[in-house]
C-alpha cells in the first residue's frame, strides 16, 4: 500500500496470513528514530500474537470492570483496538474507554478513517474479518462498536506518548506494545515505567506486554504487582503479565481465556 510506504513502512504478511508493518530503514522524514527495520509483530502471526498476549486481560477486564479504561501503547495497525472492540461486543461491555497512542500521524489518520468512514480499508478489513471469525461476532457489530467509541470519545487516538502526562490511577488495563528497547528506548526507561505504574488503578489493574524486559519486571514487582512471566508467542522469548494484588493472578486470567475453544 502506497500510503504506508510513504509513512516509512512496508506492509507484509505474517505466517497466519495476517498483515503487519515493517519499518523501512531509511525514509526522508519520520518521527520514529532509529529506523531499525523492525517489524510490528512476530513473523508467526500478527493476529494470533495479539490475541495471545492481550486477549486474556482485555476479556477479563471487560467482564469484571463495568467501565475499564485501557491504555494501548502503539496503535500501529490497530490490532489491540479492534480486539478490544470485538471482546466488548462479546462481553456486552458498552462503557469501556481506550486511550491509544501512536507517534506516526498517518497511522492515526488511516485508523480513524477506517473506523468512521471506510470499513473496507485494507488491511483493517482483514483484521475485522479475522476477529469476527475467531470470536463469532458479526463484522458490522465490531465496526459499529469502533465507530461509536470514536464518535463518543471513548476511543481516543493520541500522538507521542513521551510528551503526554499520564494521570495517576487512571487505567485498569495496559497493553505495552511499543517497539523493542533498541527502537523505543524512551518507552522502556525506568522513568517512563515508573510513570506507567503510577497511572495504574491500585485496586484493579493488569499490564500485559509481548516483552519481558528487566526494567518492566522490576517496576511491577516494586509496585507489589503479581507477576507472571509466560512463554512467549510462537517460541519467542518470554512475555509478561502482571496484576495488582486483590484481583485474580495473571495465570488464572490466562487460563480462563485459554479454556475457551478458540482458533487463532
Ligand atoms: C510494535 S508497534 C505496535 C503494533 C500495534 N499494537 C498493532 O496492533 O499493530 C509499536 C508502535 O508504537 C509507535 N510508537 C513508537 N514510539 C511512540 C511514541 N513515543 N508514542 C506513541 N507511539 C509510538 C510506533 O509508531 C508503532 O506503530
Amino acid at each position: 500500500m502506497q500510503g504506508f510506504q510513504k509513512m516509512g513502512f512496508d506492509l507484509e504478511q505474517t505466517a497466519d496470513l495476517s498483515w503487519t508493518l515493517r519499518m523501512q530503514k531509511s525514509v526522508d522524514s519520520s518521527p520514529l528514530e532509529p529506523r531499525s527495520g523492525e517489524s510490528m509483530h512476530h513473523s508467526g502471526g500478527a493476529f494470533s500474537e495479539t490475541c495471545y498476549i492481550y486477549g486474556p486481560q482485555l476479556e477479563w477486564g471487560l467482564i469484571h470492570h463495568p467501565s475499564p479504561k485501557i491504555l494501548s501503547i502503539g496503535l500501529g495497525l490497530g490490532y489491540v483496538e479492534i480486539l478490544n472492540a470485538t471482546l466488548a461486543v462479546v462481553t456486552k461491555n458498552t462503557q469501556w474507554k481506550l486511550d491509544s497512542f501512536e507517534i506516526v500521524e498517518g497511522l492515526r489518520q488511516e485508523f480513524f478513517e477506517f473506523c468512521l468512514n471506510n470499513k473496507n480499508a485494507h488491511p483493517y478489513h482483514d483484521i475485522l474479518n479475522r476477529m469476527s471469525q475467531s470470536f463469532s461476532v458479526g463484522v458490522d457489530l465490531i465496526h459499529q462498536e469502533l465507530k461509536s467509541a470514536i464518535e463518543t470519545n471513548r476511543l481516543q487516538l493520541h500522538g507521542d506518548l513521551t510528551k503526554y502526562a499520564l494521570q495517576k490511577s487512571d487505567y485498569q488495563l495496559i497493553c505495552q506494545d511499543a517497539f523493542s528497547k533498541k527502537t523505543n528506548p524512551d518507552l522502556w526507561s525506568d522513568e517512563f515505567l515508573l510513570n506507567l505504574i503510577q497511572a495504574c488503578d491500585e485496586k484493579f489493574c493488569s499490564i500485559a506486554s509481548y516483552a519481558s524486559l528487566g526494567p518492566l519486571k522490576r517496576s511491577v514487582k516494586a509496585a507489589g504487582f503479581q507477576l507472571y512471566v509466560r512463554p512467549g508467542f510462537h517460541g519467542k522469548r518470554n512475555c509478561t503479565m502482571a496484576t495488582t494484588l486483590g484481583i485474580l493472578k495473571p495465570e488464572e486470567i490466562i487460563q480462563q481465556f485459554d479454556a475457551k475453544l478458540r482458533t487463532f
